[in-house]
């Protein structure tokens, strides 16, 4: 701790705040004095900056909430919302129990289809919604072929479960709503940020896509010819090949 660094003077060390030996409790009394001139000093210069009189900042017109005036044509100081203003919490169709908003049946358990609400003019624009949604939150850590790769993990974030991996393809579509919604372990919830719950139905119904695009046999691809096939499967997953041309640290991250 260096003494011509103000902060660090007045700011106990680790040390000597679970330090309960006698030298230990008599620097902390120390410390706690200089914290006193401190505080002292502050609020000297609080009461000396408190000048602002009556009639100036500290008193000014104002409503009361929900207070009458004859200050605009509707009689009222509440001002209407701004049309397509959207709720940042608890707005409007983002609380309640129905599967739409839940991922679940009313015996609580995970849905494997989508609800009709979710499910849009029919089924390609749903998935191309989900794809492009997926793309801008998801692909950043679960990468666009959700081998989870993303650029966010191949710096050092907790590296998630492929999403094509067993585990995850054995679940429910509810699930993944759920998953996307409230997040699970180290993935933090996008129920506030992928507000429109079609959008983050059309993310679920995407992975359904991403997951079949991952494990599809070659034989599923029409007009693909069998050596290329065979050269592209011996390959293994494209985002193996790319995670070896990196650097070597950011190998060591994502093992
Ligand atoms: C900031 C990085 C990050 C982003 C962005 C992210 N995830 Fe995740 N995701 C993770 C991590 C890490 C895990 C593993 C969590 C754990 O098991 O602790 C995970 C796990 C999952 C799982 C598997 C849950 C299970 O049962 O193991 C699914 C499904 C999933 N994410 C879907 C998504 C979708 C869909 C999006 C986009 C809306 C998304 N994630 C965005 C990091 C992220």
């Amino acid at each position: 701790m260096s003494s011509t660094d103000g902060l660090s003077d007045v700011i106990p060390h680790k040390s000597q705040i679970w330090d309960v030996s006698a030298t230990g409790a008599a620097s902390l009394r120390g410390q706690a004095r200089t914290g006193w001139t401190r505080s002292g000093l502050m609020l000297a210069l609080l009461l000396a900056s408190s000048g602002c009189r009556y009639g100036e900042m500290y008193d000014q017109p104002k409503f009361k909430p929900y207070k009458a005036t004859s200050f605009f044509s509707d009689n009222s100081s509440v001002r209407p919302v701004v049309e397509g203003t959207v709720a940042q919490s608890g707005g409007v169709g983002q609380e309640g129990t129905s599967v739409y908003l839940t991922g679940r049946a009313s015996d609580k358990t995970f849905v494997n289809e989508l609800p009709a609400e979710a499910q849009g003019k029919n089924l390609s624009e749903v998935l191309t919604r989900g794809q492009g949604r997926f793309g801008i939150y998801c692909a950043p850590c679960h990468g666009v072929d959700g081998a989870g790769r993303g650029p966010i993990v191949l710096r050092g974030f907790s590296p998630p479960p492929k999403l094509y991996e067993p585990k995850v393809v054995n679940q429910p579509l509810g699930y993944y709503f759920d998953v996307i919604t409230n997040g699970h372990g180290a993935m933090y919830g996008y129920g506030a940020r992928i507000h429109n719950p079609a959008d983050r139905w059309a993310i679920a119904a995407y992975l359904r896509a991403l997951q079949l695009s991952q494990n599809a046999p070659a034989e599923l691809v029409p007009g693909f010819p069998r050596e290329e096939r065979e050269q592209l499967q011996s390959a293994g997953p494209l985002s193996q090949a790319t995670t070896h041309t990196d650097a070597g640290h950011v190998r060591e991250v994502v093992k």
